[in-house]
This record gives structure tokens, sequence and C-alpha cells, in this order.
């Protein structure tokens, strides 16, 4: 069953009907100033930082009601209605919500009034714009009032939750004309503030939401919109709110329009008061006053628009698969975007006052996002780097507006020093900018022990090359990818955080997964080595992969499949020697896109097995078979139900390693099977199984043993985007940005048919024509660069082009 529609050719999904198994939520923003909005106006927006700065108020642990937004109540006669349907949910005569690339609209009609919401946050500006349409399709004249409604968070969204007793007293306001301010502990620590505002005359004003409900009233029935009259009441702590009201008489077929702006505001310390007690407010009028008309609002979101289409046309195909065109040229690369934007922190299921920004997963997102604003992954890359302890480790997490590790979860992440290797290596590759690796980039945030960047990643491969254990395997710490193995903890009572329980290091316990990482970014590292003409180091590197090969091979091997890890008693993880977890999904990938396994016919048995026991109809599950009670030696894993999350969910985020190895020993067939069972758009037919949006990746989906096996969870913040993106598009479409330059080398389905793409690399544009006329799953007979014959896939890079067109012929 489907509650909506592509519509391809606006870049939207259009949602038909409010009722959606869970809130389908769109980002607004590109780079400082997010907004997070549902299908029904539910969300919250931030500055800079979910946690720190966090401008409106969202309630938690409440995910399906999603009672909190920025909604506009319509009272029309005795009918109080939304267009976005909540929070009155009153029944509406027709709803649409379509959620675009950083921008939503809604239209909702109730008794011959229509109300038109376009929203969206300008490229350059700290503002979500909303302009609101009111629109009398009936033969009669209508008056009716219209009434804006933001609840602030006291800019701390994790003390804001929980210290009451102080923040029930600090709320503070101020209004003029149709502005208000929120300027909450401006007085003391903080020199900025938020504004709402609307470009016309307002007929009354509420700031305090206790005036505008009523007492134990929610948001869904507001005494004041019912009474048809704010009280132009300023706040005076307890809960400080932003409401307009303005009454609108419209003729028959008349329309009257009006722009909404929030802002947020920093003044400098020494000009931040007018008057004693008075918000210095130039700053905010300057900022409001760019956007008083319709065509200002207008221009702005085609400045996006058209910001949008610049980006998305660097990666651009036309196949005969509508799923894989749509997925790749809209959906999958704009789900890049904004898992860059937040890591793990702010969506429907990440509070945004937990994790900041991960190690781990900053650095994969980069896979994914790279070619769309290279200068910003550069900024990325070192930021992360600037966590990295002296000894090649690293903060786990980081606080996005600070930048600074979080040691409240500390380190001892042993996969984590790799990845920056991956993030790293992908961005030269891209770029060719190797200026990067000799950049000065301090160690815990001290610039008195800074090193050049490559520096840092020498200590990543060397974390690895002095942290092994008894098989000469590297130590997995507190966990590798997998957060939820953790051997080293032991924890037995509750409230003891798995991933920070425990010593971070034990002495046993050691992870193939990390080796198999280790072969494939010490590869990359040592590609980078002697792009720099370092080749002794370079030569080191390729040594200490072999060895890693070796242990692999003697350990890591369990006859039919990769072992996943060794516990604290040395006793295997993920062999066919356990009672449960007997194999795993991630060492299957990393091995095997590594190349272990490639030759010798290991890698082939591996993902056969994959196939044989992880697979489903939903996706290739973590593990099987999935551990029904807990095991104090491996954790969390153990901790959940069977079929959630790491215990034997469908994890989204390695079904494309497993796609990527299937690419890796040629089978362009499964490669896409495997792709194909977790996309979103090929999956929307069943969207009230799966459940979450089916425009974008969720981070799991239940697995066979779960009770309701096939239905997503965590939408949006997943390093599946990343990942996918560069299985399909590097992979699948063949077309991997070398150090060298791009190459070509597909491996797709037999009937998968010609495709071209359209690739914008280093400033040149590609044109790619990829011709399979035999319809073999891989293998490249023949490249034309602009007519010429070239050997190999690697098409050789010519900055002096602005284009470049290309035809490669399959075998
Ligand atoms: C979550 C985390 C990620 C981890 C994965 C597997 O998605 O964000 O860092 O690798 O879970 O545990
Ligand atoms: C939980 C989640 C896991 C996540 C970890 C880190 O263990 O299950 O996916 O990565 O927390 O916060």
């Amino acid at each position: 069953m489907k509650y909506g529609f592509f519509d391809d050719n606006n870049k939207e999904y259009v949602i038909t009907t409010p009722k959606t198994p869970l809130p389908w939520i769109n980002y607004l923003g590109c780079k400082d100033f997010f907004t997070l909005l549902s299908n029904t106006c539910g969300g919250y927006t931030f500055y800079k930082d979910a946690k720190l700065l966090r401008m409106t108020r969202y309630r938690y642990n409440d995910t399906t009601p999603d009672t909190n937004g920025k909604y506009f109540y319509i009272k029309d006669g005795d009918t109080i209605w939304n267009p976005g349907w909540q929070p009155t949910k009153t029944e509406l005569d027709s709803y649409e919500c379509r959620h675009g690339i950083g921008y939503s609209k809604f239209t909702g009609t109730k008794n011959d009034v229509e109300a038109a919401l376009v929203t969206f946050v300008p490229v350059n500006d700290p503002v979500e714009l909303t302009k609101v349409t009111l629109t009398n399709k009936g033969a009669a004249k209508k008056d009716i009032q219209l009434f804006s409604y933001v609840e602030w968070c006291l800019w701390n969204a994790d003390d804001d939750m929980k210290n009451f007793q102080r923040n029930l007293s600090i709320g503070e306001v101020e209004v003029v004309d149709s502005t208000i301010y929120h300027k909450t502990e401006y007085r003391e620590r903080r020199n900025h503030y938020a504004v709402y505002s609307v470009n016309s005359k307002i007929d009354g004003f509420e700031t305090s939401r206790d005036e505008f409900r009523g007492a134990y009233n929610g948001p869904d029935k507001p005494a004041a919109v019912i009474e048809g009259k704010l009280h132009n009441t300023i706040a005076s702590g307890w809960y400080p709110i932003a409401s307009h009201q303005i009454n609108v008489s419209l003729e028959a077929g008349e329309s009257k329009t009006f722009v909404f702006a929030l802002g947020y505001v920093e003044n400098a310390e020494d000009d931040k008061w007018e008057a004693p007690s008075v918000i210095n407010k130039k700053k905010a009028i300057a900022l409001l006053s760019k956007y008083q008309t319709v065509e200002a609002f207008d221009l702005a979101l085609a400045e996006l628009c058209s910001y949008w289409d610049g980006l998305l046309a660097k990666f651009h195909i036309e196949s005969k698969d509508e799923h894989v065109n749509r997925m790749v040229n809209i959906w999958n690369q704009y789900q890049c975007m904004v898992t860059f934007n937040m890591s793990r922190s702010a969506s429907y299921y990440e509070s945004g006052i937990g994790r900041g920004m991960g190690f781990r997963d900053s650095c994969q997102d980069l896979l994914g996002f790279v070619h769309l604003i290279p200068d910003r992954a550069r900024e990325r890359i070192i930021d992360i780097a600037s966590t990295q302890f002296q000894d090649g480790s690293a903060y786990h997490q980081y606080q996005p507006l600070t930048k600074k590790g979080n040691s409240d979860i500390g380190s001892g992440f042993n996969d984590d020093p790799l990845w920056l290797i991956a993030g790293t290596s992908a961005y030269i590759r891209e770029t060719g900018d190797t200026s990067i690796l000799n950049e000065t980039v301090p160690y815990d945030n001290d610039m008195s022990v800074a090193t050049s960047l490559m520096e840092h990643l020498k200590r990543s491969f060397d974390y690895i090359v002095n942290h092994k254990g008894p098989h000469d395997l590297p130590l997995i710490g507190r966990a590798d990818w997998n957060d939820c193995l953790n051997l080293n903890c032991f924890s037995e009572h509750p409230g003891e955080s798995f991933q920070c329980f425990g010593p971070s290091e034990g002495p046993v316990a050691e992870s193939v997964f990390i080796a198999g990482m280790f072969v494939k970014y010490g590869r990359e590292y040592a590609d980078l080595c002697k792009l720099m003409g370092d080749n002794a180091e370079a030569d080191r590197a390729l040594a200490e992969v072999d060895k890693m090969i070796k242990a692999i091979e003697k350990d890591g091997w369990d006859g039919e499949w990769f072992v996943r890890a060794y516990d604290a008693y040395s006793h295997k993880v993920g062999s066919k020697e356990c009672d449960e977890g007997q194999i795993y999904i991630e060492p299957q990938g990393m091995c095997v896109m590594a190349g272990v396994g490639v030759d010798d016919g290991n890698a082939v048995k591996a993902l056969d097995s994959v196939k044989e026991k992880l697979d489903t109809k939903y996706g290739v599950m973590i593990l099987q078979p999935a551990y029904t009670r807990y095991h104090l030696e491996l954790g969390e894993i153990s901790s959940y139900p069977p079929g959630y999350k790491e215990n034997a969910g469908i994890f989204c985020h390695n079904n494309p390693w497993i796609s990527i190895a299937e690419t890796c020993i040629g089978r362009g067939d499964r490669a896409f099977e495997v792709y194909k069972k977790t996309c979103p758009s090929y999956i929307e037919d069943i969207s009230e199984i799966h459940r979450t949006e089916p425009y974008v990746y969720s981070q799991m989906v239940a697995g066979a043993d779960a009770k309701f096996h096939g239905e997503a969870k965590n939408s949006w913040l997943t390093g599946t985007a990343a990942w996918t993106f560069t299985n399909i598009s590097q992979y699948i479409l063949g077309i991997y940005p070398t150090l060298e330059g791009l190459s070509v080398n597909p491996c797709t389905p037999a009937e998968f048919g010609d495709f071209s793409v359209t690739r914008v690399y280093r400033g040149v544009t590609y044109n790619i024509e990829i011709k399979n006329p035999n319809k073999v799953q891989k293998g490249v007979a023949s490249l034309l660069v602009d007519g010429k014959e070239v050997e190999g896939n690697i098409i050789p890079f010519d900055g002096s082009k602005k284009t470049v067109s290309v035809v490669a012929t399959m075998k």
C-alpha cells in the first residue's frame, strides 16, 4: 500500500494523506540552520547544533504522535483546522504534502478555504521562511482568522527537557510590531536570540503558551484560537511561545499571501543592547527586511532549487530502470547531504541531544557526499582528524558547535582510526587535492602537538599495527563498526552503557572485520604514500597488509565464511562452532571488498553462505541464528529481541557491502538483487509494512526472527545513504574515482541494458555511454575517450577539457 507517489519531474515525494504509518519528514537547510519537518507540520529547528542551539521545542519519546511543530491554525466560524492536519486533526476536505529537495509544500482545504504553505531555508541565511496563501474557493465572502504558533526551546535542548526548576522561571521575550523576539538567557551568557515575524500588520500576538492554550489544553485545543483572540501577553518565565493573529477577509475567489520568517541572530559581545534590557535588533531587522515580499520569497526559493540542481547534476544517470534513476539522481544524493550535515545527531529517532558527530559515521558519510561539495568535505576531514589522539585512536563522537571530542563516550572503538583513511582517500580520489595531506592538524584539538594530516593517517594505520591480539588480528576495543558487539564489556547491571562500561581495551578480543578494513584501507593508505613519493612507507604498509591477509586466512576463515571475531576468552564469534550467531554479515562484506578470498574461491563461498543463511525478501540480515539469550561476553548485541537492530536485524548499512562484494567477484545479477531489496523506491508499494519514508533509507529493517519482519526503524541518519550511493554509482554502475582519474567498470545485471551517466569530476563533465550488447555482467571490452581507444578502465584525467565523451562497451 502507498500513501503517496513520486513526482520525479519536480523531485518531490507527494504524500496524499496525513495518516502515514509514522511521521514522514523532510530536512530544510543546507549548512548551519536546520529544520526537521514532518508531513503534518511537526518538527523543530536549530542552529548548527541540535543540542546546544535548539530554537524550537520538540517532545521526545513521541515518535508517532509527533505533537509539537510550527503550526498554522485557521479559524473559520466555529471550525478550527490546520493545513497540515495536526494538531487539531480536523478532517480536511483535501490534503497534500510535497517534500522536495530542501523545501516542503502543504495544501489543505476546508469549507471552501484553501491554505497553501511553502517552507524552506534559503541557501545563505539563518532563517526559515514560510509563505502562507489563503484562497476563498467558494462563492461567498469569508472572514477568517490565521494564527501562527511556535514554542521556543530554551537553547540547550538537553537542559530544556530536564531542568524545570530553573527553566520555568527564565523565559523572556520582546515584541515589536509584527516581530516576536525570544531572548531567554541573552542577558547573561548568550549573545544570540531568535525571531518570529510576518510581513504584515497583525491583529494580536501571544507569547505565553498557557495563555494561548489555556490550562490543561494541548496544542489541539488552544483556548485563545477557540476564542478568536490573542491577548498580547508578554511571557515571563513558564513556556514562551510565538503566535501571531491575522484577521483575513476574502472575497469569493480572492487570495491573500503572508510571509513568515523564523530566524536566528547573533550579536557581537559589545553590541548586545540598544537600551538597558532591550536587545539590539539591528541584525534581526536587516535579516527580516530581505524577505518582506512574495517576490523575495520566490526568488530565494528559486535560488535554492538551482543550487540543488547544480549539485545533483554532478552525478546523473539515464537508464531504463526508473527506480535507479530516481534514487541515484534525486533521493539518495539528497540523503547523503543530510547525513553529512547531521551525522547521527538529529532525526525523529536521534534526539539531537545524545550523539553529536560520530567519528566513524562522519568519515563514512563523506563517501557519499564528497562529490557534491568537496570543500565542505575537506573542512570536515580536518575537523574529524582534530579529535584524534596522538596514538592514533580517536574520540568516538564530537559536538558540532564546539568541535570538541565528547569525553562521556571517550575512545576505544578500534575501527575508528581506519575510517579516517577511508574518508581522506575518497576526498583525494575525488579532487586530486593532495594539499590536504600537508595541512597542520591538532590532536585532541591541541595545536601544540599538531602534525600533518598525512601523519594522522600514519598513526591511524599504526594504531592497528600496534594493537593486535593472540591471533595477530586487530584488537576490537569497546566495539568495532558493530557498536553492539561489546567483547570487553561484561555488563551485568541495567543502566550501564554497553559502549562505555568496562575496560576500553582487552588484550584478547579481536575483530576480523577490522582486519578486513585494514587490508582495504591499508592499501589505500599505501596508494597515498606512493602518490606523495614515499615509496618506503608504502612498502612498509603493504608488508603489514600482507601479514594481515595471512592472519585472516589462518584464523579468520571458518571453512564456508569469514569468522566475525574472537571474544575475551579467545572463543570464536560468528563461527559454525557457536550455538547462536554462527555467521555475521560484516566480515563477509568487508573482507571480500578488500579482495581477501577473491583469488582462492573463498569470496565466492562466503557470499554464497550469506545468500543461503542471511538473505530475506527484505534484505540481508546481520547475523544468524539470532541470539535468544543474553551473552554476557558479547554485550548489547544479545540484548535486543531476535530480529531487531544488531541482533539479526537487516542493518541496511552493510547490505551495500555485500552488493559491492558481489561486484568484486563479477556477479551483477546478485549485486543488484541485494541493492533492490532495501531500496526505498522499490519497496514503496509495501509502505504499510515498511512504515518509514519511502524516499530514504532507514538504519534497520526487522529481520526474519522479528515479530514485524520488514518493518523499518530509524530513518534518514544512517551510513546506508553513503554506502548505497557508493555501491550503485561506483560499483554497480561502475564509475569509480581513482587517484589517476575516473575508472569505468560496471557490474550490472545481464538485463540492465545500456545506460548513460553524466559525471562532473574535478571540474570536467564526463558524458559516459555504457553499452552492453552481449548482456554480460562485468567487463569492459573497449573504452573510447573522445573517440580514441584507451587501454584499461581509467579515463586519463585532462583538466584542460570542459567536457569529455566516453563510450564503454562491455564484453
Ligand atoms: C549505528 C551507528 C554506527 C554503527 C552502527 C552499527 O548506525 O551510528 O556508528 O556502526 O549503528 O552498530
Ligand atoms: C545503540 C544502537 C547502535 C548505536 C549505539 C551507539 O547500541 O543499537 O545502533 O550505534 O547505540 O549509540
